[in-house]
């Protein structure tokens, strides 16, 4: 009966015990998430204003399309966070629910990024444009300079197709190589977009009437409707009727 009692209390304090332990490790787990919690939400603070003068800066500048050259700071900014709490923070942070907004606001960022092929106007290692993005942006300039002083008026078109020819055709030549380097599909999107504004604002100035090309296709066509005449002409000259009235008698 003793016996009994004795071994009824002892087993009571062991379960006692067993969930007094496990209690206070739960307890010890729950605080220390709590503690990381707090000190991860100081970076989801940073990520925050990171993404967010991130998403800015491609919003400001969207048109003409300038994304690479002024948010390659920002970019980089929010991306260093995200490393940092997925570093430091992933198990409270990122892979803790379904919803997955920080994530998400990640992914959609570096998506952007890639698709206007930025990367491909940086150098990986310095943060600054590469050597052949920096000239092509310098040409743009210079012709787009050029273009401003001249109106589309007939008048001062023709005198925009003298003066700025020559920097153009660089422009173009420069281009050319890029697209053969990258690939088009892989061309910065900063570059394709400038190119496109600055050959439109060149063929509003109609230089192109008096390409080569143009002058071919005139000869051509010129050759092609005077050939006929000249055929009959020839012809009639060479007939027997003007043959003996021409001879001599
Ligand atoms: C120990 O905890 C379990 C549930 O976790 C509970 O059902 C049981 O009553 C507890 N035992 C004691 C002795 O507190
Ligand atoms: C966001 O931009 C502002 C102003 O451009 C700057 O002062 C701030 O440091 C930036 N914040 C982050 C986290 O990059
Ligand atoms: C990248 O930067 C390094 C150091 O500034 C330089 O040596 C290298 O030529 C650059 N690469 C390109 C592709 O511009
Ligand atoms: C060309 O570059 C200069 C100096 O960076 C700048 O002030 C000017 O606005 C640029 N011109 C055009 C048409 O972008
Ligand atoms: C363009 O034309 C407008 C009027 O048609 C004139 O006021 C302006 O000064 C001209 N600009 C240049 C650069 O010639
Ligand atoms: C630009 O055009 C002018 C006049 O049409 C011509 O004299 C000049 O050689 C051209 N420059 C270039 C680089 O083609
Ligand atoms: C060039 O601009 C025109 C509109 O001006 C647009 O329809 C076209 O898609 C652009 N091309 C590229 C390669 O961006």
């Amino acid at each position: 009966m003793l016996l009994k009692l004795i071994y009824l209390v002892l087993h009571c304090t062991t379960i006692a015990l067993a969930n007094y332990t496990d209690f206070f490790t739960y307890d010890l787990k729950y605080a220390e998430d709590e503690r990381r919690l707090n000190s991860c939400h100081g970076l989801l603070e940073t990520y925050s204003a990171a993404s967010a003068n991130f998403t800015g800066c491609l919003v400001l500048n969207a048109k003409p399309i300038s994304v690479c050259r002024k948010c390659e700071q920002q970019r980089s900014n929010a991306l260093q966070v995200y490393i940092i709490i997925q570093d430091e923070c992933d198990d409270v942070l990122l892979n803790a629910d379904r919803l997955q907004v920080i994530e998400t606001v990640d992914a959609n960022n570096e998506k952007l990024w890639s698709s206007a092929n930025c990367q491909n106007c940086f150098n990986a290692t310095s943060h600054e444009l590469t050597t052949d993005c920096k000239e092509f942006f310098i040409l743009i300039n210079q012709t787009q300079e050029c273009f401003l002083r001249y109106n589309v008026t007939a008048e001062e078109s023709n005198k925009a197709c003298e003066k700025c020819n020559g920097t153009y055709k660089k422009l173009k030549a420069h281009y050319k190589s890029l697209s053969e380097e990258y690939k088009l599909v892989n061309l910065c999107m900063d570059v394709i977009d400038a190119m496109n504004m600055t050959r439109k604002t060149w063929n509003e100035f109609k230089c192109s009437r008096i390409d080569n090309n143009v002058l071919v296709v005139f000869t051509v066509v010129a050759f092609l409707c005077f050939s006929p005449p000249v055929f009959y002409l020839s012809n009639w000259i060479n007939s027997d009727d003007v043959k003996t009235r021409l001879a001599p008698r």
